[in-house]
């Protein structure tokens, strides 16, 4: 059995299907290529575990593949440059379809090559971490990191469609569940505090991998992202939301090092800071504060120093005339995108490492 969400976003709207199994299973990937021609992405670690199994997915396709070095500190220009040779050199026409067999890593690869050869293909993604199935294959954001910053360079090229297997997670290392739980705990905090109730009540099944769990915290939390993309696809207004805790996070990533920290662990950090620059009230925090600490996460910057962390977030996307805006809450499950904060309460949240 699966679920069906659907992003509306007119002619280049696209499914959602959740289910257990659909990797090597029945579903027929195949009718959601542009022509008879695919290239799998993946990396190192994935491929061993379920390209195989995708290929069933693929029969009757003619499937290339290319394996990516494993980690955020390959996520560059290069990664995308091996993608567009193995196009190249296999003739690839605007037929072919790219899929991404992984994590948010080779699903941000990935989608950016496709955005680029021969000015865009069709592109699918297969997610196979929890932050992936629950935020970055979702909403057509593709890109790579430059060495002067996260994510500086990319696209907006929405897949035909996202196939989550929920199996996959069986494989998935604790250390990076909990990290694909910042991103989930993110959507309660912005948006849902009904589903935030939840999180609170379920966060131990979840670490447990209790396959009922997963299934609606994935399903939720795509519903949610699924609506704030239709309203806003190209982030002029409210999708900025779901960057709740990344101008911080971003700037963590970087200092630290690209993969010292992972991501979902630097934006649960980054989430603290932003709920603390919100000035919401103090119980409030404590709950932001508490599930975050119960999912394993950081709920503390690394002593980096404000001077370092506020270098690298003036390269922050958002900012506007070189002014940040930062996503703050009203109140828990409400936020909102603003210019105004406090510069000394940024400072004092920036320093306030451990
Ligand atoms: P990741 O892609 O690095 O994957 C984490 C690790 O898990 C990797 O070592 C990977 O090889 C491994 N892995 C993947 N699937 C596995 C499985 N089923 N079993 C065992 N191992 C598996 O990290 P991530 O957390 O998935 O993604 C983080 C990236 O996503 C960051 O670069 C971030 O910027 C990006 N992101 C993008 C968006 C977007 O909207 N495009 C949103 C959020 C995050
Ligand atoms: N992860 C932020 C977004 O997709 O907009």
């Amino acid at each position: 059995m699966s679920e069906r969400i659907t992003v509306e976003l007119g002619e280049r709207s696209y499914p959602i299907v959740i289910g257990r199994g659909l990797v090597g299973g029945e579903f027929d990937l195949t009718q959601h290529l542009a022509g008879g021609d695919c290239l799998v992405v993946t990396n190192q670690t994935v491929a061993p575990l379920y390209l195989e199994s995708l290929r069933r997915n693929l029969e009757g396709a003619s499937i290339q593949s290319v394996s990516l070095e494993d980690g955020e500190a390959f996520k560059t220009l290069s990664a995308v440059e091996t993608i567009l040779d193995t196009l190249v050199e296999s003739r690839a026409n605007r037929d072919t379809s790219v899929v991404a067999l992984g994590g948010g890593v080779v699903g941000d690869i990935a989608g950016f090559a496709a955005a680029c050869y021969m000015r865009g293909v069709a592109f699918i993604q297969v997610p196979t971490t929890l932050l992936a199935q629950v935020d970055s294959s979702v909403g057509g954001k593709t890109g790579v990191n430059h060495p002067k910053g996260k994510n500086l360079i990319g696209a907006f090229h929405q897949p035909r469609i996202v196939l989550i297997d929920t199996d996959t997670l069986e494989t998935l290392p604790d250390r990076e569940l909990k990290a694909g739980l910042a991103e989930v705990i993110k959507y309660g905090a912005i948006a849902d505090i009904e589903f935030f109730d939840w999180l609170e009540e379920n966060i131990e099944s979840l670490l447990s991998k209790e396959p009922g769990a997963l299934a609606h915290a994935i399903k939720r939390s795509c519903e949610l992202k699924a609506q704030v993309v239709a309203e806003d696809e190209r982030e002029s207004g409210r999708r900025a939301i779901l960057n709740f805790g990344h101008t911080f996070g971003h700037a963590i990533e970087y200092c630290l090092g690209y993969g010292e920290w992972l991501h979902g662990e630097a934006v649960a950090a980054g989430m603290l800071m932003a709920g603390e620059l919100s000035g919401i009230a103090e119980q409030q925090l404590a709950r932001l504060r508490d599930l975050t600490e119960r999912a394993g996460l950081p709920t503390r910057p690394p002593a980096l120093g404000a001077a370092k962390l506020l270098d690298a977030m003036s390269l922050d996307k958002k900012a506007l005339n070189k002014k940040l805006r930062f996503v703050l809450l009203r109140d828990l499950g409400d936020a909102y995108v603003t210019s105004d904060y406090s510069e000394t309460g940024l400072q004092t949240i920036c320093d306030a490492g451990s």
